[in-house]
């Protein structure tokens, strides 16, 4: 079984980046082929919205790295997307990404089947999370992906989604920041339950 995780950030191996590999690191301790995507090592030209892959399940654009993208997307048994909040949405590189997919889910839902999560990361304790998450989720839905949650089937709810912050703490005149999410003890914890569910799931669909 393979994993692919498809990191939005516009910044390589940062907190996004973390958070995806905390996922990857309990897919692979499962016997999981795992691979961690950094989009802004890719070059991915915007969508033309010519809507000629609403008639053949291709894309018109064929000068860039898309194909590739997209070859990582169909041969993985799992899909995990991460994006920083940027305006309390994905970044660009994600949303470009997205868009360019489309051809994957018109005449047929080719993502059909497979296991799906998103984590997210942003500056703000209440920084557009959630909002981040959502989009992420709702993408994932829509091309045809089950979507699992950090929730522990012994324990309950841990949180409500793989979202981190840096903010630390706030004392009444100062506040403090996390140096990253290594430190967000509670976002890597459900990063690392979301990974086992996803794992349990893949290997009940296997
Ligand atoms: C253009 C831009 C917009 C941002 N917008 C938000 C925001 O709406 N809310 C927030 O809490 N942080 C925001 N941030 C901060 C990032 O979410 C934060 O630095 C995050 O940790 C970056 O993730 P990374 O380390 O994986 O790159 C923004 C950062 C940038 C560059």
């Amino acid at each position: 079984m393979k994993a692919v995780a498809i990191n939005g950030s516009h910044r390589k191996g940062q907190n996004t980046a973390v958070m995806l590999q905390t996922v990857l690191d309990e897919l692979k301790a499962g016997g999981v082929e795992t691979e961690l995507v950094e989009l802004s090592d890719y070059n991915i030209k915007p969508c033309l919205s010519c809507n000629k892959c609403l008639r053949r399940p291709q894309c018109s654009i064929t000068d860039d790295d898309m194909s590739l993208l997209a070859d990582k997307l169909l041969k993985a048994d799992a899909i995990i997307l991460g994006s920083p909040v940027y305006w309390a949405n994905v970044t660009g590189l994600m949303k470009n990404f997205m868009d360019r997919t489309r051809w994957l889910h018109m005449t047929k839902n080719f993502l059909a089947g497979k296991v799906g999560a998103a984590v997210t990361h942003a500056g703000l304790r209440n920084g557009g999370q959630e909002v981040c998450l959502q989009i992420m989720e709702h993408f994932l839905r829509a091309q045809g992906l089950y979507v699992v949650d950090d929730r522990d089937p012994e324990k309950g709810i841990l949180t409500s989604g793989a979202m981190g912050t840096l903010f630390d703490r706030f004392d009444g005149n100062n506040i403090s920041w996390k140096r990253g999410v290594q430190e967000d003890h509670l976002a890597i914890a459900s990063c690392r339950q979301l990974g086992k569910n996803m794992l349990q799931l893949m290997k009940k669909l296997a």
